[in-house]
């Protein structure tokens, strides 16, 4: 019989669901400022004019979601010796290599945590940015090459996070019931043991 370890409480699940789905949707929307060919996608707000309008206001929900989400997780994202070690098995983790899963990895491996900083980063970046750039309110506070910067600064930044998902969400698919700790909140204990030995110790030793 199968036996299930929790793995996020009812509280993350949705805070971390609020985030992903604000997320997507400034995603598509940055797009379709950032380029005609995109501009369909300003239709996931009900056209341009509201994507304009809702996006920044979004924006600011998602990072203050994303702060609640941060304050979660931070500890359990500190990069430790165990992480050097695993990054350098990067080669054996994308060839589905067993050794990685032998180190004695926590909660996070060092792929998650590296997600996790990047987010962090880009986050930081595009509220930041954002403000400078947001003209019905404040940008003609800023002088205008300080607002060319920002919106440089805004794109990258986008971008960098827009991989970042990518790169998550692949991860989270392709590493097989790892997509059930969000969804459910439990993991299978075999899993556990395999990817994360040490979070499953712990997990087991203390009840
Ligand atoms: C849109 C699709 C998304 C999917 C399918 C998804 C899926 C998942 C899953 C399955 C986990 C659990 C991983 C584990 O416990 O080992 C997770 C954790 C997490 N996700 Fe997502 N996620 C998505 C979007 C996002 C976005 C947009 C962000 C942030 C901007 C985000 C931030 C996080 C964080 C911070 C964690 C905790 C892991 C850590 O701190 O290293 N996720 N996600």
């Amino acid at each position: 019989m199968k036996r299930y370890i929790q793995r996020y409480g009812a509280s993350d699940r949705a805070n971390h669901w609020v985030v992903a789905i604000l997320f997507v949707i400034l995603s598509l929307t940055g797009l379709a400022f950032f380029h005609p060919s995109f501009f369909f996608l300003s239709n996931v707000l009900g056209g341009p004019v509201w994507a304009r309008i809702l996006h920044p206001f979004l924006g600011i929900v998602m990072a203050l979601s994303f702060v609640g989400l941060a304050r979660r997780v931070w500890r359990e994202n500190f990069i430790k010796p165990v992480d050097i070690q695993w990054l350098k098995m990067i080669d054996e983790v994308i060839n589905n290599g067993d050794g990685p899963d032998k180190l004695p990895i926590g909660k996070y491996n060092a792929g998650q945590k590296l997600m996790f900083w990047t987010m962090v980063g880009s986050v930081i970046l595009l509220l930041l940015s954002g403000f400078v750039i947001w003209r019905a309110y404040f940008a003609a506070y800023f002088p205008i090459p300080v607002i060319r910067i920002a919106m440089l600064v805004h794109m990258l930044a986008g971008f960098t996070g827009i991989i970042a998902l990518i790169v998550h969400v692949y991860a989270a698919i392709w590493v097989k019931g790892t997509l059930r700790a969000m969804t459910r909140g439990t993991v299978d204990a075999n899993w556990a043991k395999h990817h994360h030995p040490e979070w499953h110790k712990e997990q087991t030793e203390a009840k």
